[in-house]
């Protein structure tokens, strides 16, 4: 007799915490419902109900991993950011919560437009920001999603394929940040926006990252500003008259971001905050045409 779906969440409870995972119980609600598609409701009403050999499967091996130290968002294949439902696994880093407000910024830039806008998401990975712009700006946006990573951007392609008919506005361009874009861009970009790797080479990281996300998507090099500056150097040559630089930073980069900023002839330079009141995102303004 096949154990019922309540012994198949007690033993993926009892797993999940003997690893030590701290919200067993949500996590494997998740599990469930990636095995299932049944929300939390549906999933009750099913507990005393026998489990089939294959969702056993299903679960067990989610669940195995997960205990592994993998994070959730690659054991689920999925993981949700603003408007989007996106596909992650180990080629791509997964979408932060702070970095749907930095899609915010651009996606605010864009509708500030007042028309149609240019758009440029330098280091894609997921497609998490240039799909945000697309999803949420579309048909008055076109979107240039770069990264030097062809893993990355096969995710970036299967993403963009789930958008239906707003994908016509996407553009996806392999190489290192500027270089990948087309020549006949430049001056052109109305909203330049960018999670670049930003953590310092000897920053310590949490065990799960850096174990399973790309070190190339998180640390750019000794001091963790190196391809902030590059951008923030370059990007005055790329943007039109009145664009806008939006630039995911670590929560200590703000000063130096600015600093950059005002060097490389932006007018204005202000850093704002995440949902959890960190300062992370710099937005710099060109100046206004005379
Ligand atoms: C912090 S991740 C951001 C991914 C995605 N934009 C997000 O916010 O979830 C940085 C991305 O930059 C890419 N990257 C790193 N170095 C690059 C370079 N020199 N040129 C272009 N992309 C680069 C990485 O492959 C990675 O996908």
């Amino acid at each position: 007799m096949n154990r019922s779906w309540r012994q198949q969440r007690q033993a993926g409870q009892d797993e999940l915490r003997a690893a030590g995972v701290a919200d067993a119980d949500q996590e494997l609600r998740w599990i469930f419902e990636q095995a299932t598609g049944l929300g939390p409701a549906d999933q009750i009403a099913i507990l005393d109900q026998p489990v089939t050999a294959h969702h056993g499967r299903h679960v067990d091996r989610m669940v195995s991993r997960r205990a592994a130290g993998e994070p959730l968002q690659y054991v689920l294949g999925h993981w949700g950011f603003r408007t989007l439902d996106l596909l992650v696994d180990r080629r791509v880093l997964i979408p932060r919560p702070e970095t749907e407000v930095v899609a915010g910024l651009a996606v605010d830039a864009l509708t500030a437009l007042g028309r149609p806008g240019v758009a440029v998401d330098l280091g894609t990975g997921s497609g998490a920001i240039a799909l945000s712009l697309a999803a949420e700006r579309w048909p008055d946006v076109e979107v240039w999603a770069t990264d030097s990573s062809a893993d990355a951007l096969a995710v970036a392609r299967a993403n963009l394929a789930g958008l239906g008919r707003r994908a016509a506005v996407v553009r996806l361009c392999e190489g290192d940040w500027f270089a990948a874009l087309p020549d006949d861009l430049r001056g052109r970009v109305d909203v330049l926006v960018t999670n670049p790797p930003y953590v310092a080479a000897a920053d310590p990281l949490p065990v799960e990252v850096a174990a399973w996300e790309p070190r190339d998507a998180l640390v750019p090099g000794p001091t963790g500003l190196e391809a902030i500056e590059h951008i923030i150097g370059q990007a005055p040559a790329w943007l039109s008259d009145h664009g806008v630089l939006v630039v995911e930073i670590g929560e200590t980069q703000g000063p130096d971001a600015q600093r950059l900023a005002c060097a490389a002839g932006f007018a204005s330079a202000t850093i704002h905050r995440d949902l959890a009141g960190r300062p992370r995102a710099l937005v710099a303004r060109r100046p206004l045409p005379a």
